[in-house]
């Protein structure tokens, strides 16, 4: 058996299936991440797989950014991650530029995935426009969007298969960058040897797909046309979730009525408070609701309740800045122990060679 095969059946957890996923902090988290992704995390995943959840810190540079805010919710979405209730006891949470495997394994995969497929990604081509309507800056300054905007999946890819992840749990809008992620390990894979797990996203049930309260054809957080009234953030006061939810963009018909392509507002209604009060169903609560008034007040207050002891918790966790950096410190090093035998044996197997006295697999890695 290899070096790094023997590294490999060592690590804690060997033997369930790895699951990888990551945050983005480019904005406040929404009740949308919640719902659509973190909930999942913490009831499911970190209990039945060998769980990392990442702050992925170096995505946020794609865009224009203010370094002060990046770091500041790089801190706040990592302090939520363990709010929602991720018990590093269970997974693994760090940031992402805490480990220096990312970046390493992204090159390779630059080396490995082509420019058109990257060119065909629906979030490059949506983030791309909307960065270039930001403000009138000249041609020279804006050059045609930041270079890493391009290659942002080569990095997600490495993100992902660094760790011989089985699953990624994400929203419905990343199945794209999964399956570009699949290919590349697969092409990988076939150039070099087996040296990457292909991984496979797996989705929340189409009630956790929450939308916009003001334009709920969009889904919440990404419609920056209405601005920010659609949109309800974790760490919204009380007071600011009601009126948010109280004054979401229902229809002009009568009736309650579960119908998401034609009453998209009050199907959202609908399966917000399926998703806050764990009903199956959306349909099966129109029945009890003969006015929107209703359905609204008991939508705004299932999801005061529900994020109550998430807001708590975060409180709790700000106020002790040094427990989140040492779970952060613990978690990179561990998710460091995790991607380092991989990533060593991907640079073997293209051809790098082994720096005196360092060990590389080449080719073919078993495990
Ligand atoms: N691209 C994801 C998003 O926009 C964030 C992300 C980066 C991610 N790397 C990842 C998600 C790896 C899952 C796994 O939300």
């Amino acid at each position: 058996m290899s070096e790094i095969a023997r590294q490999t059946e060592r690590l804690p957890g060997a033997g369930r299936a790895r699951v990888f996923s990551g945050v983005k902090p480019t904005g406040h988290l929404t009740l949308g991440n919640y719902l659509g992704a973190m909930r999942r995390w913490a009831v499911t995943d970190q209990h039945r797989s060998e769980a990392l959840f990442c702050v992925v810190d170096l995505h946020a540079l794609t865009v224009e950014h203010d370094p002060a805010r990046v770091r500041r919710l790089s801190r706040q979405a990592a302090t939520l991650l363990l709010a929602v209730g991720l018990d590093p006891a269970l997974c693994t949470v760090f940031v992402q530029s805490h480990v220096d495997e990312h970046a390493r394994l992204a090159y390779l995969m630059e080396c490995t995935a082509g420019v058109g497929e990257m060119r065909r990604m629906v979030q490059y081509k949506e983030e791309r426009e909307r960065e270039k309507g930001k403000g009138a800056r000249g041609e020279e300054e804006w050059g045609g969007g930041r270079l890493s905007l391009l290659t942002y999946p080569a990095l997600m890819a490495a993100d992902i298969l660094a760790y011989g992840t089985h699953e990624v749990p994400v929203g419905e809008d990343q199945a794209q960058h999964l399956e570009l992620t699949r290919n590349l390990a697969e092409r990988f894979n076939r150039r070099y040897g087996r040296v990457f797990v292909v991984p496979r996203a797996t989705h929340p049930p189409v009630a956790a797909r929450v939308m916009d309260l003001q334009e709920p054809t969009s889904k919440m957080g990404k419609s920056r046309q209405v601005g920010t009234a659609g949109i309800v953030y974790l760490l919204d006061e009380p007071e600011t979730v009601r009126r948010k939810v109280l004054r979401a963009v229902t229809d002009g018909a009568d009736g309650v009525v579960y119908d998401r392509g034609e009453r998209p507002g009050v199907a959202n209604l609908l399966e917000v408070l399926a998703a806050c009060t764990g009903v199956a169903d959306p349909a099966e609560l129109a029945g009890s609701y003969g006015s929107y008034g209703a359905l609204k007040k008991d939508a705004a207050e299932a999801v005061v309740e529900l994020l109550r002891p998430v807001r708590e918790r975060h409180a709790e966790l700000a106020a002790d800045p040094g427990y989140v950096a040492a779970v952060l410190r613990e978690g990179a090093e561990r998710a460091r122990g995790m991607a380092r035998p991989r990533v060593d044996a991907a640079y073997g197997a293209v051809g790098l060679m082994a720096a005196e006295g360092e060990e590389r697999g080449e080719g073919e890695a078993r495990w």
